[in-house]
């Protein structure tokens, strides 16, 4: 007879959910454009203002990943504390400093995207958090192991890249302003969308650094993710400025 359901079983198969909606994800957005950005249209229903929708669908990823850490067994420990504060460093910027630095911000997103963004970081809060301080094992040496060393050098250089890649978006505009026009400078010179290439590094990284399938399914459902909307956005700088650099690809250096 099969014995009651563990908690571990469970994980495991949100951690199937997770690769499911990356292949959901996937698709669609092959098909439909998420329409936040410049892709931004009527039709979704609801919208509320970009900054409180940012604030509001990436708060879980701070709060309700730190509440899910803290309750686990391994919480106090070093290596599972060390890539809390790796998680949260970027997550903390990207919740808290990366709305305010905003500067078009009469945009709105629809109430369907803030919710199914919502809902994600709820269930990848709880497959991340609680694989690294309760389910998973991470003694105190795993810190000098070659996963963590190596996960977290691409974990770092996906940072740095994600981070001045918006930075260099962000500046192309003065406060008010709602134009686009073309970016330079840095990654910028090899792809579009340097930004979305940090963050599959970033997550990348993590993957490696946690050596967890846990890891694996937020990696891949950020390339589901981030691939196709990549790819959308290089097609609109081609058809939008007829003098949009040639060699450039969407996101993958050389490659894509
Ligand atoms: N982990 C994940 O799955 C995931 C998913 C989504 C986003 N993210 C991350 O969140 C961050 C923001 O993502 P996003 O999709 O909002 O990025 P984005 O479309 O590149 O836009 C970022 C900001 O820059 C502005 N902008 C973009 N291109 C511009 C241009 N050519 N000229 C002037 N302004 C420009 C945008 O204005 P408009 O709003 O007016 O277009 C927006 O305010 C990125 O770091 C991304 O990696 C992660």
């Amino acid at each position: 007879m099969a014995g009651p359901v563990t908690e571990l079983q469970v994980h495991f198969w949100l951690i199937l959910l997770m690769f499911a909606l990356a292949a959901q994800t996937f698709v669609l957005l092959l098909l439909v454009n998420a329409p936040y950005g410049r892709f931004n249209r009527t039709g979704w229903g609801p919208t509320i203002p970009v900054r409180t929708a940012w604030l509001i669908f990436e708060s879980p990823a701070v709060i309700v990943f730190a509440l899910i850490y803290l309750s686990g067994d391994n919480a106090g420990d070093a290596s599972p504390l060390v890539l809390f504060a790796i998680w949260q460093i970027h997550y903390v910027l990207r919740t808290f400093v990366f709305p305010f630095r905003l500067r078009e911000r009469r945009k709105r997103i629809p109430v369907a995207i803030v919710t199914m963004a919502i809902l994600f970081n709820v269930l990848n809060a709880y497959i991340n958090a609680r694989w690294i301080s309760h389910l998973g094992t991470y003694p105190d040496d795993w810190l000098s192991s070659t996963p963590f060393i190596v996960g977290l050098g691409i974990f770092v250089a996906g940072w740095i890249i994600n981070q001045h890649a918006d930075l260099t978006l962000v500046r192309l505009r003065k406060p008010g302003e709602s134009h686009y026009s073309i970016p330079h400078g840095g990654m910028y010179r090899h792809v579009s969308c340097p930004n979305y290439f940090g963050e599959m590094l970033e997550w990348t990284g993590w993957a490696v650094m946690t050596w967890s399938l846990a890891g694996t399914a937020f990696a891949v459902f950020t390339a589901a993710n981030l691939l196709p909307r990549a790819v959308a956005i290089h097609r609109w700088y081609q058809e939008k400025f007829p003098d949009y650099p040639k060699s450039r690809k969407a996101v993958i250096p050389f490659v894509l």
